[in-house]
């Protein structure tokens, strides 16, 4: 499956004309000031904000989402200022805005591209109803870090993946039409390398080999830029020495010279006078000189670009035309928007907050990102007909705010609906529902009621057990060492399942989490992230069966923080270790010698393997794949391999299963990945039916930056393997052929 690639949008000739006309009418002061996005000031927006944009100072400000607020603001652009530019207004509108849709992580974890794109519009015409034309969305940077607390904002650890996904996004976000009411602008971030910070330390420094930059951490990036995202922003942290915010490597030769890119390129929050911080300058001028001269054409926040650009400008530091391209691609967007021609929000133009239709997505985008990580004994799914009480436990239960997930500025409450809730409303008289949270917060210490919570598990047929971290300790600044259940949740599954009755745990968390000390505990595990505002009744439907669970992790889960980074399409190494050559550190035999116990890349405490494989995700259907094959055993490069494999429903439910295209190449001229997801199909199956599941793969697709960093397609052998994860076994394989 290609991923998919429009035009930029083919420039209206007269924007261009556009942009030179204006630029022709302004002084560099008012140039200076569309590079410089402000604070909003919240109620007080319009007296703080008056004058500096009357004067052209301001060319988009964040975080206002009162829609009378913002189209006094855009009055005031419009009709006080002497040139009338209107304002970008930018808003972080990360997985929803009143209505909230599961966390992007969550999101990815459907591996629905059709899906995450229907919730990013729902995002975006309730945002657009407040006046919101930009979003900070979507984050494609790749981690393979759970400590990271950002990761539950990303697409996860797969650069194809988070491709697909992120380009559904943007297509989301700013629709068929940028112009059309209820589109908004998005903004591709964090470019590039944010992911990678050492230890998972938020902001921490990254230093990533360009060959890895390119063939993993930029992909997204391009591909967000061939769908079409209007903006950029620059990462936090620190690339190689150099920080993203002043990095021409990646801002010029990457995004302009070699993508084409004609959007802009906004900074993070007062990133660009931290570049004095990171030491990389001397002080808020030389920070405004280096980010500007880089290619970062906004500055948000820290007023740095306001204050010393035009000096620098006049001193001859930096060239005009340098700015003149920077306003030019500010404008441009503007232009795209339509902002020029309807700069205010007509809100009764725009569906209800929080409608059927957003409600009704946010259930279906929560019900495909659950996955089942166990189920023994086919424990779930429970049966209403079957049970005369279910006991819920655990402190995510009816957690209204906590279910949402980091990232939620707007995000109403008031539309959760909590599982707790919804069991309620579910098996209303028919079973008896006895609820105990156990712990005030998931990070209690307080065990006080960890013997009622026995007991009533003890009393009933079932206990279905709500864990996981509330959501501020996922998300920016928020990562964390210890990836464990926090607080004493562990020791309270311990205690319920001392109870006897079946344990099933649903998790709610913003990461993968280390689960070893609980997985043997318990006998099913639905990992939910943060599901969002209809979280509640979309796990009630997958706890009794309504429909069978059918998500997929898009991210690995390791047994122990120590094993971290640890990702599904590592390098083979010299030494990969494989079951016999391993042996665990209680197996040593104190006599024997150093190599008997097998020279290979493992841990003598966790092995090599994960806890869970990254695509993962059991059902309650049994889904089998047979006869893989492809319709050529050579190719040349140019062609189109397809590979299909049969895929099965054994079991006695319909159910949705994503099938999942790995590729490896054997040998190259730097080493390949021991596998690369090159596919995947969501595809829904009645019992019994039987489905050809056909994947086309163009030699493109098999392309990488070799080591002078050129695109090549190198002809040789290729395993492929088609399954239901990246732990699949059904292997074939072909070859790339020279043309001549
Ligand atoms: C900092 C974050 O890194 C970025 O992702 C966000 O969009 C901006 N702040 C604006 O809130």
């Amino acid at each position: 499956m290609a991923i998919a690639t429009i035009n930029k949008q083919a420039e209206q000739p007269d924007i261009e004309q556009r942009i030179e006309d204006l630029l022709g009418q302004m002084t560099l002061a008012e140039k200076i000031g569309q590079m410089n996005q402000v604070e909003s000031g919240g109620e007080h927006a319009i007296d703080h904000l008056r004058h500096s944009i009357q004067a052209g100072h301001v060319g988009s400000v964040l975080n206002q989402a009162d829609v009378d607020i913002v189209n006094e603001l855009q009055r005031i652009a419009v009709h006080e200022s002497r040139l009338g530019i209107p304002l970008l207004v930018g808003r972080d509108v990360i997985h929803g805005f009143k209505t909230v849709m599961p966390i992007p992580l969550g999101q990815a974890a459907s591996w629905n591209p059709d899906l995450v794109r229907e919730c990013a519009s729902v995002a975006a015409r309730e945002a657009a109803k407040s006046g919101v034309n930009w979003t900070f969305a979507p984050m494609i940077d790749i981690t393979r870090d759970p400590r990271w607390g950002r990761i539950a904002e990303s697409l996860g650890e797969d650069a194809y993946l988070a491709s697909e996904l992120g380009v559904a996004m943007v297509r989301g976000f700013q629709g068929d039409d940028l112009g059309c009411a209820g589109s908004i602008v998005a903004c591709a971030k964090h470019f590039a390398g944010y992911g990678a910070a050492e230890s998972g330390r938020d902001y921490a420094t990254t230093n990533i080999p360009e060959n890895e930059l390119r063939n993993v951490h930029l992909r997204p990036f391009e591909a967000a830029v061939d769908a079409g995202a209007n903006t950029l922003m620059t990462s936090f942290s620190d690339l190689d020495g150099v920080p993203a915010t002043a990095n021409d490597f990646l801002l010029r030769q990457v995004l302009r010279e070699e993508w084409g890119f004609d959007g802009f390129v906004v900074s993070d929050w007062d990133s660009v006078r931290q570049l004095a911080i990171h030491g990389l300058t001397e002080d808020d001028a030389a920070s405004a000189l280096a980010a500007a001269s880089a290619g970062c054409d906004m500055e948000m926040a820290g007023g740095a670009y306001l204050h010393h650009l035009p000096r620098l400008v006049e001193e001859g530091h930096i060239d005009e035309a340098l700015i003149d391209k920077s306003v030019a691609n500010i404008l441009r967007v503007k232009f795209r928007l339509g902002s020029f021609e309807h700069p205010y929000t007509d809100p009764s133009h725009l569906p209800g907050f929080g409608d059927e239709q957003a409600l009704g997505m946010a259930r279906q985008a929560a019900l495909q990102s659950v996955v089942l990580l166990k189920n023994d004994h086919a424990a779930l799914p429970l049966s209403a007909e079957r049970l005369t009480s279910i006991a819920v436990i655990g402190p995510m239960a009816d957690a209204p705010y906590e279910q949402l997930g980091t990232w939620i500025f707007d995000g109403d409450m008031q539309l959760s609906v909590t599982p707790l809730q919804a069991l309620q409303d579910m098996l209303g008289g028919k079973v008896d529902v006895r609820y105990v949270p156990a712990m005030d917060t998931t990070r209690s210490r307080q065990s006080d009621a960890f013997d009622e919570a026995a007991a009533i598990a003890g009393d009933s047929d079932v206990a279905v057990m709500f864990l996981g971290e509330e959501s501020i300790l996922s998300g920016e600044a928020h990562s964390r060492a210890d990836i464990n259940l926090p607080g004493d949740q562990a020791e309270l599954v311990r205690r319920v399942r001392a109870a006897g009755k079946p344990v099933i745990a649903v998790i709610m968390a913003g990461r993968p989490l280390t689960l070893s000390n609980i997985v043997d505990q318990v006998d099913a595990i639905l990992f939910a992230w943060h599901p969002g505002s209809m979280g509640g009744p979309a796990i009630a439907d997958l706890l009794f069966g309504i429909e069978s669970p059918s998500g997929k992790l898009p991210v690995t889960f390791p047994r122990m923080v120590g094993q971290i980074p640890i990702y599904y399409n590592q390098k083979n190494t010299g030494k990969p270790p494989s079951p016999e050559t391993i042996i665990h550190i209680d197996d040593i035999d104190p006599k024997a010698s150093q190599t008997s116990h097998g020279l290979t890349a493992f841990h003598l405490d966790a092995g090599y393997t994960p806890l869970f494989a990254f695509g993962h995700g059991l059902s309650y259907a049994r889904f089998e794949y047979q006869n893989l094959r492809t319709n050529a055993s050579e190719i040349r490069p140019g062609d189109t391999l397809q590979v299909s494999a049969e895929l099965t429903n054994t079991g006695e439910v319909p159910a949705e299963e994503v099938a999942q295209l790995y590729v490896r190449d054997l040998v190259g001229n730097v080493t390949r990945p021991v596998k690369e997801l090159k596919g995947f199909k969501r595809l829904r199956l009645d019992p019994g039916q039987t489905i050809v599941v056909e994947f086309s793969l163009h030699t493109d697709e098999l392309a990488f930056y070799d080591r002078n960093m050129q695109l090549v397609t190198e002809p040789g052998e290729f395993h492929a393997w088609i399954g239901g994860s990246s732990e699949t076994g059904l292997r074939t394989e072909f070859r790339i052929v020279d043309s001549d």
